[in-house]
């Protein structure tokens, strides 16, 4: 898989929404550069958890602010995401697969999440969230 090069085109227009959607690219990086090992899994778990409550939570405060039509929808496909992550870790910490297919598995989704998510549904809000600033 190849890197990923941020974008001026992928920005939602927040700059606060724009940095945490650049943390989860970094974190594709890491896994398509690097050597997957059972610690560097780790560090990406944590580093998914922390963005599950940090980057998650912030945007849908933005979002529930601005009125945002599609709010419930939105929402819900980060609930997905989050049931998603748990299932991941779940088959980490019980050993079911190894630490580079567990790499390739979770770098694919988050390429996934990237594609359909904060270049389709997070787009959605831009328009809104620039004029609410
Ligand atoms: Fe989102």
């Amino acid at each position: 898989m190849e890197l990923i090069e941020w974008k001026a085109e992928y920005s939602v227009g927040h700059p606060e929404l724009d940095k945490q959607h650049q943390g989860l690219v970094k974190l594709i990086n890491m896994l398509t550069r690097e050597t997957a090992s059972g610690g560097m899994i780790a560090y990406i778990f944590d580093e998914l958890d922390h963005y599950v409550k940090e980057h998650f939570r912030f945007e849908e405060k933005l979002l529930r602010q601005a009125d945002f039509d599609d709010f419930n929808a939105h929402k819900a496909q980060h609930r997905v995401f989050e049931q998603w992550l748990r299932a991941v870790r779940q088959s980490f910490s019980v050993g079911g697969l190894s630490a580079p297919l567990l790499a390739e598995s979770v770098n694919a989704y988050l390429r996934g999440w990237l594609i359909n998510h904060i270049l389709k549904s997070d787009m959605e809000y831009k328009t809104l969230l620039s004029n609410a600033r």
